[in-house]
């Protein structure tokens, strides 16, 4: 896939699938900036690229803090001068049944989940146009869920921040394809990371009648077509996609990436 040389950030690098996402776009040749508000995490990503003959550099940030979206966009421009590609996958989990999931809980899903992709978006898009303009146009691709497009229970915080994701990456796509900048989400189902298996240990903690985890991810694996439950590179392979070349003329689309399991 043609990445080379292309300038890409990527939110939630500490762990899971933004991770496994830094280390995939890095080894096509991209440059990747990792941010995460575990600081050291990010780090140890952009190590990792940097040890394996690949350019990263990276950043303590909390996406949900606008100026520091300002600061980290300001940073990448002195460093390297362009923005092709943002992937948004920093977030969080709540699971909790409605009654208990009080305003404030609501209100801090939908602020690292949709606030920060917002901020995001508007405080890249300036350089993205700029960059875009050059010739090969600019990607961001965002992180929603099988979530954000059916409900699910105990998710209705998380069912609602993803579904916001979705709707928004195609309000953008719309708005910013003329500045040749494209928008699409993502949508897994259960991957594993420490959030999708958190999010099975917290179904458990809230009385639904699973043995244990591994029982809990047999039995996603058991009604998946495709037989089993995602790695993080099954995802980080779609977004790599979404940011190369290759996808030029894909935007405001919603890629699935849940082995089937949402059609089943
Ligand atoms: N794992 C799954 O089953 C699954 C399924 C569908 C969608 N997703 C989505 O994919 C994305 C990545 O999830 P993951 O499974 O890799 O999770 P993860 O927990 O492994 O990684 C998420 C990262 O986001 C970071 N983060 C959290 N709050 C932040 C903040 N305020 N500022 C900056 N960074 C912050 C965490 O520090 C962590 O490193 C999320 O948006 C998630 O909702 C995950």
């Amino acid at each position: 896939m043609q990445l080379k040389d292309k300038v890409i950030l990527v939110t939630g690098a500490a762990s899971g699938i933004g991770r496994q996402t830094c280390l995939t776009l890095a080894a096509a040749g991209a440059r990747i900036f990792t941010s995460d508000l575990n600081g050291a995490g990010a780090a140890e990503t952009a190590a990792r690229i940097e040890a394996e003959g690949g350019r990263a550099a990276s950043f303590a940030h909390d996406v949900t803090d606008a100026d520091a979206w300002q600061r980290v966009i300001a940073e990448i421009e002195r460093q390297a001068g362009r923005l092709d590609g943002l992937v948004n996958s920093a977030g969080l989990m709540i699971v909790r049944p409605f009654k208990d999931t009080d305003f404030a809980l609501y209100r801090q899903q939908q602020a690292v989940n949709v606030d920060s992709v917002w901020l995001g978006c508007q405080a890249a898009q300036a350089l993205m146009a700029k960059t875009a303009a050059l010739g090969k146009g600019a990607s961001i691709v965002n992180l929603s869920s099988i979530l954000g497009q059916k409900g699910g229970s105990m998710h209705s915080a998380y069912c609602t921040s993803k579904g916001a994701v979705r709707l928004m990456s195609k309000a953008l796509a719309v708005e910013l394809g003329r500045s040749q900048i494209r928008v699409n989400s993502v949508h897994p189902g259960l991957v594993e990371t420490p959030l999708g298996i958190g999010s099975m240990q917290d179904l458990i903690s809230h009385g639904v009648p699973l043995p244990s985890i591994e029982a809990a991810v047999g039995m996603v694996a058991q009604r998946t077509p495709l037989g089993r439950m995602a790695q993080p590179l099954d995802v980080a392979n779609v977004i790599a996609f979404l940011c190369a070349d290759e996808s030029a003329y894909v935007t405001g689309t919603e890629l699935t990436v849940d082995g089937g399991y949402s059609i089943n």
